[in-house]
């Protein structure tokens, strides 16, 4: 690839408070840098100390990394666990009667659970698992609301060594019963109906939908927790009352101590072809880097009220709801609902009741609260908050001024958190109280973390340059496989191509600044060529944010005579949608807006505007389906994992 340019120029810069730095688990610059030292100088035995400190064994390991059948590393290998046990049994002794979990549901209703509660009813449905035969190594696919149940169903499984595989609720009986089918599913877990933002969504329904498909048949047990009473279709035989199997189960249940590299879950994400990839982690390699990121990323404190907004669908609700915050005895928030219902302040009254130290979310919530009422936070007293952090997408400077000044009140360090489904925890992003912040920038790599920047031939680019974001060494919790596709899994994340097979490829085009910061530019498919420029997505966008008209921009590109490809751009405006004489103006105003804030070589030939644009159901702007949209081809490919199908028809055209 020839390098890609960068064309942002930020310089804002925000190093941490000293009374930041002074409390932080990484103080300083010099503490980051020590710890990458030691990293640097016995990486094993780097990881070995953490492995040791941060996880109870039940077995202790002799072995750290195997690389023998590489690139199916394995870690700490001979050492066995449980990491339900590491979540909850080892709080009962300490703090048995904290709040683990304080739980608000959409209708704005609040439950509190003590990890001595979470625990019984954990081991509850754990034994009520084993006695419907669910045995180490089945698997289960959970499809629940967001709820303290969805935890209670994953850390079931963990328990009792079963391989779960959360299926959001969001997704169609399609979408559900091509990933029952893949992994071979014995039981479901789900709920009668989901309710979000008052309207309720049939999950039950949808899993007889699902079952109804070809090839369910290693399905026997459906477990149905009620959530709203509504009326359901139930089985006789295969379908089962949560509160019937509970009911009568002891609340005490002897874990299943498997090996480190035991599967602890498969979490299905989409892939360039349309079959989506079941990413498989391991126990112990997993729970590390779960609670090595808690610590120097969330600079997690015993006396913290965190949030993760993530629904459990996704990989940032497994590593920062279910495992991550449960494995340090935090108290957290999950939130059934949604942040518009039924106002557009409700995060900001969920932060202000519960008193929230750390707030995690992703730039599309961020955004549509923008859009939604800019000044809506100042409202509320958001004096809890001490840290935010943003995840799934590069974090355009604008919304994360606005993130730093509403909402941390210009107090808060922000971590912008760059990972993946596969790398299971942060890769790259501030250790908070050592690295001054860049708006935009997730920074530098963790400790232990290997990141660089290489051309094709896996050679490292200059600062300056954008390539290949790679991960050169293995690390405790990255994908181990891909469920029943070890090529794939070979081709897809460590190809000859680029580093010979060495490294592991994100599919993500970045570059480091002239200080070494690595700003991510989006996914390799979403490079343009413009001209013979290689530009990322991802900074046009940028620009077209920063104008006060818009609130939300994608832009694609599609094929010219001249330019090789031109700039497309869909843009949500902050105000109406517009019409007429407006458009013509608007689009004026923006491409001369780009073509001042970035150079006329990004200058958008075409501005499409929309109330929205078409998301995945974890908001990511679906870009795919734009550059048919731009190219004004029907739209063949498969969209049911889109949220808001409608979208299409308003982008189809021109805007008049
Ligand atoms: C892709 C991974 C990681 C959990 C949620 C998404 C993009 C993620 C950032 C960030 C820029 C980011 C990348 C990455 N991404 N975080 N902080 N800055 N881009 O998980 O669905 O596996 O998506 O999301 O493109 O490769 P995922």
């Amino acid at each position: 690839m020839s390098t890609i340019e960068s064309v942002l120029n930020e310089t804002r810069i925000f190093p941490p408070s000293s009374e930041f730095a002074r409390q932080a688990n990484i103080a300083g610059i010099q503490g980051y840098q020590a710890l990458c030292a030691e990293a640097e100088q016995d990486y094993q035995g780097f990881w070995a100390k953490r492995a040791n400190e941060l996880i109870l064994w039940h077995k202790p390991f002799t072995q750290v990394l195997d690389d023998s059948a590489a690139p199916f590393y394995k870690w700490f290998a001979d050492g066995k666990l449980n990491v339900s046990y590491n979540c909850l049994d080892r709080h009962l002794e300490t703090q048995a009667d904290k709040v683990a979990i304080i739980f608000e549901s959409d209708e704005g209703e609040v439950q509190r659970v003590t990890y001595r509660e979470l625990h019984q009813r954990v081991c509850q449905l754990a034994n009520a698992l084993r006695s419907h035969d669910i045995k180490k190594g089945d698997r289960v696919v959970i499809y629940m609301p967001m709820r303290i149940e969805a935890v209670v169903a994953m850390q079931a499984c963990a328990r009792i060594g079963a391989i779960h595989s959360v299926v959001f609720g969001g997704f169609s009986a399609k979408s559900l019963h091509e990933r029952i089918h893949d992994a071979g599913a014995v039981a479901v877990i789900t709920a009668d109906e989901q309710v979000r933002g008052g309207k309720h969504n049939p999950l039950k329904a949808t899993v007889d939908e699902a079952m109804r498909m070809n090839d369910t048949t290693s399905v026997q047990l459906i477990v149905v927790y009620r959530r709203t009473g509504g009326e359901i279709p139930f089985d006789a035989v295969r379908d089962v009352w949560w509160h019937d199997i509970t009911q009568d189960a002891s609340a005490e249940c002897e874990p299943e101590w498997v090996d480190a590299e035991h599967p602890l879950f498969t979490l299905y994400t989409s892939g360039s072809t349309g079959k989506p990839k079941g990413v498989q982690h391991s126990s112990a390699g997993y729970l590390l880097g779960a609670k090595v990121s808690m610590q120097w990323i969330f600079d997690y404190k015993l006396t913290d009220i965190f949030w993760c907004t993530a629904d459990v669908g996704w990989i940032t609700g497994h590593s920062y709801v279910t495992y991550g915050p449960l494995a340090m005895g935090a108290t957290q928030v999950i939130f059934e609902g949604i942040p518009t219902y039924p106002h557009a302040g409700r995060f900001w009254e969920i932060i202000q009741k519960h008193k929230v130290t750390t707030f995690y979310t992703a730039p599309t919530a961020i955004r549509s609260l923008i859009k939604l009422g800019g000044d809506l936070p100042a409202q509320y007293d958001l004096s809890s908050l001490r840290l935010l952090g943003s995840v799934g997408e590069p974090i355009n400077p604008e919304a994360w001024m606005w993130f730093y000044e509403k909402v941390g009140r210009s107090r808060c360090p922000i971590v912008d958190t760059w990972w993946q489904t596969e790398t299971g925890c942060h890769m790259i992003a501030p250790a908070p109280g050592a690295v001054a912040l860049k708006p935009g920038s997730c920074t530098f790599p963790l400790p232990g973390i290997f990141a660089a920047i290489v051309d094709e031939a896996g050679h490292d680019v200059e600062n300056g340059k954008g390539g290949f974001l790679v991960i050169k060494k293995p690390f405790p919790s990255q994908i181990r496989t891909l469920w029943g596709d070890p090529e794939r899994f070979k081709k897809a994340y460590f190809p000859e191509d680029i580093g010979h097979g060495q490294y592991y490829l994100a599919g993500d085009s970045a570059y480091r600044d002239k200080d070494g910061y690595f700003w991510i530019m989006g996914r390799i498919d979403d490079v343009l060529n413009v001209s013979g420029h290689r530009l990322g997505t991802m900074e046009i966008e940028s620009a077209l944010v920063a104008h006060p008209l818009v609130a939300e921009a994608a832009v694609v590109g599609k094929p010219h005579e001249i330019k090789g490809e031109a700039v497309i751009a869909f843009v949500v405006l902050k105000g109406k949608y517009p019409h007429g004489e407006e458009v013509v103006q608007i689009t004026d105003t923006l491409r001369d807006w780009v073509a001042k804030e970035i150079g006329p070589i990004a200058k958008p030939e075409e501005i499409r505007f929309g109330e929205n644009l078409p998301k995945t159901r974890s908001g990511k702007i679906m870009r795919r389906l734009l550059r048919t949209l731009a190219k004004g081809e029907e739209i063949t490919q498969d969209i049911s994992t889109l949220e808001n199908p409608a979208i299409l028809e308003q982008l189809k055209y021109p805007s008049k």
